[in-house]
């Protein structure tokens, strides 16, 4: 499998690390604007190879898009991080641009590439990337809710003082500080409801705790995160290269899906060789459902602010 990363930046170096270490891919380009930026992160990697035992080949260009020739995925990381007490709907007027001309790089050499958005704000770039390259749904997947999961199974692990593998919970909803919607009813520790542990008031603590997972982070680096970023990426390119049907919540095109058209939001899909396989609509109770289309007001009113950039 070819893998395309755009933004070698934090996040788009320790994706492709991640997805070298894992050692699924055949090659891994890095694409990035800076001269020579790409192809230093590629290098340093692949001088991690005899240590890290992978032979997934990784290489670098600046902004020659022709290196990325017949790629399988495609991942756009590119664009402004946020800085701390921003929001990732602030990023809006610079990423939009980014995202639309990545995209259309990219298929220009990878027509049939799957492609997955992570720069912010997700939800809205995700749907952007659809508005403007055509794309069948099943092939654009937003990277926002894998990594919201993750917080929220370390939130979990914390309050339960286990260990994360202990742990299960889905983050459905927006990817953004008050969109999220962390499915706290749902969550269980070995197939027991963690409300069998914990109490209301500490399970509300670690469904805000992880609403601003990102936001927390950002406030101690001075920048957005970037490991676990990083990994929630390289986790879903590894679903789609073994065609594992493995199910996580990404921002995907809503088509009616749990009553809501014409956006993108976080929702469980099923990944393998075609993207999304499917877009499983688990049964919500009254107030997930609630907090849910709350979530999709807040992204339609981001998707406003996309005006002519569709
Ligand atoms: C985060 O939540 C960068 O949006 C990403 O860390």
């Amino acid at each position: 499998m070819k893998v395309t990363v755009v933004g070698a930046g934090a996040v788009g170096a320790s994706c492709a690390e991640y997805i070298a270490i894992k050692n699924f891919a055949s090659e891994v380009v890095l694409v990035d604007i800076k001269e020579g930026y790409a192809e230093g992160k590629a290098m340093d990697l692949m001088q991690t190879a005899s240590l890290n035992g992978f032979d997934t080949k990784i290489v670098g260009s600046t902004n020659d898009y022709a290196v990325t020739a017949g790629s399988d995925v495609a991942v756009i990381t590119s664009g402004i991080p946020r800085k701390p007490g921003m929001t990732r709907e602030e990023l809006i007027g610079i990423n939009a641009g980014i995202v639309k001309e990545v995209t259309s790089n990219i298929l220009k050499h990878s027509p049939e590439a799957i492609i997955i958005v992570v720069s912010n704000p997700m939800d809205t770039m995700t749907y952007l990337a659809h508005k403007t390259s055509g794309l069948p749904k099943h092939r654009i997947i937003g990277m926002g809710g894998a990594l919201d999961s993750a917080r929220f199974k370390y939130r979990l692990a914390e309050a339960l003082e286990c260990p994360a593998s202990d742990v299960d919970g889905m983050v459905i909803g927006g990817h953004s500080d008050t969109g999220m919607v962390p499915l706290i009813e749902k969550a269980v520790r070995n197939s027991v409801p963690v409300s069998e542990y914990l109490s209301a008031d500490r399970m509300q603590q670690v469904v805000e705790d992880t609403k601003v997972g990102g936001a927390t982070l950002t406030k101690l680096l001075g920048t957005s995160a970037w490991y676990a970023p990083g990994a929630a990426v390289s986790a879903l390119v590894h679903a789609i290269a073994n065609d594992s049907k493995k199910m996580f919540p990404c921002s995907a095109l809503l088509e009616g899906e749990f009553g809501l058209n014409d956006l993108c939001i976080g929702v469980p899909c099923v990944l393998g060789a075609n993207g999304i396989e499917r877009i499983v609509e688990i049964e919500l109770s009254d107030a997930e459902k609630a907090k849910l289309q709350e979530s999709a007001e807040g992204v339609r009113k981001t998707n406003g602010l996309l005006e002519g950039s569709i």
